[in-house]
């Protein structure tokens, strides 16, 4: 099987990275996890990265004049280990319209909320503030327009009525970790093409766990 050469971009705690790379261990998973790349040196999950066996990298966005002058050196580094896919996972800086296109159809990113609700930051926050009873998360594929894109699969949960915005995320992340992996799952092996603003042979679940094999048991 020619597997799908894929570089993990982080700048925290890497959370949904374990998850892509533990479902990448399975010897039937379409892509594998040839990179991990980080803009912030000291992020704790670039230690994780190498303790799994996974390469890893940092390039420092804060040494670089501009943002592009920054792009360009990550794309040196993706081209080096002949990446040909990438997921943003908790990777905090915007890109340029020259970085995305170099990478269309080929970027997918995942989201704390079910777009198109709760584009940007603090989406449990906001979640919990507007009194909405199902929140989730979403696999979506990167276009220039932040937090849009071809959606490849969404998972919601429940709001409950003593939440707080780290209970809330907390349920939340339990989904991103099982539809991350499936939706890398379905592009990779080709079963997810965008058509239009979607993508079809995608999937919706209002609990992952049941349809991804690769999830968390
Ligand atoms: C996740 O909530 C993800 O949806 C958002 O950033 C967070 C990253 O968490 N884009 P982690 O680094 O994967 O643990």
């Amino acid at each position: 099987m020619n597997r799908l050469r894929t570089a993990i971009l982080i700048s925290g705690r890497g959370s949904n990275m374990d998850a892509l790379i533990e479902a990448a261990r399975r010897p039937d998973y379409p892509a594998e996890i040839a990179l991990v790349l980080s803009n912030r040196p000291d992020a704790p999950g670039l230690a994780k990265a190498k303790t799994a066996g996974v390469a890893a990298a940092a390039v420092d966005h804060k040494i670089y004049a501009g943002r592009e002058e920054f792009e360009r050196s990550l794309q040196l580094v993706l081209e080096a280990y002949r990446i040909d896919f990438i997921c943003l996972a908790g990777f905090m800086r915007l890109f340029t319209p020259w970085f995305i296109e170099q990478w269309r159809g080929r970027m997918l990113n995942i989201h704390p909320a079910l777009l198109p609700s709760y584009r940007g930051l603090h989406t449990h926050e906001r979640a919990l503030a507007d009194g909405v009873k199902i929140h989730g998360c979403t696999v979506h594929f990167v276009v220039p327009e932040m937090d849009e894109g071809p959606i490849v699969a969404q998972a919601a949960v429940p709001v409950l009525d003593g939440d707080t915005p780290e209970t809330l995320a907390a349920r939340v992340l339990a989904q991103e970790h099982a539809i991350y992996p499936l939706a890398l799952r379905l592009v990779a092996s080709g079963v997810a093409r965008i058509e239009g603003n979607r993508v079809l042979g995608a999937l919706a679940a209002s609990d992952a766990r049941l349809l991804a094999p690769e999830g968390p048991a």
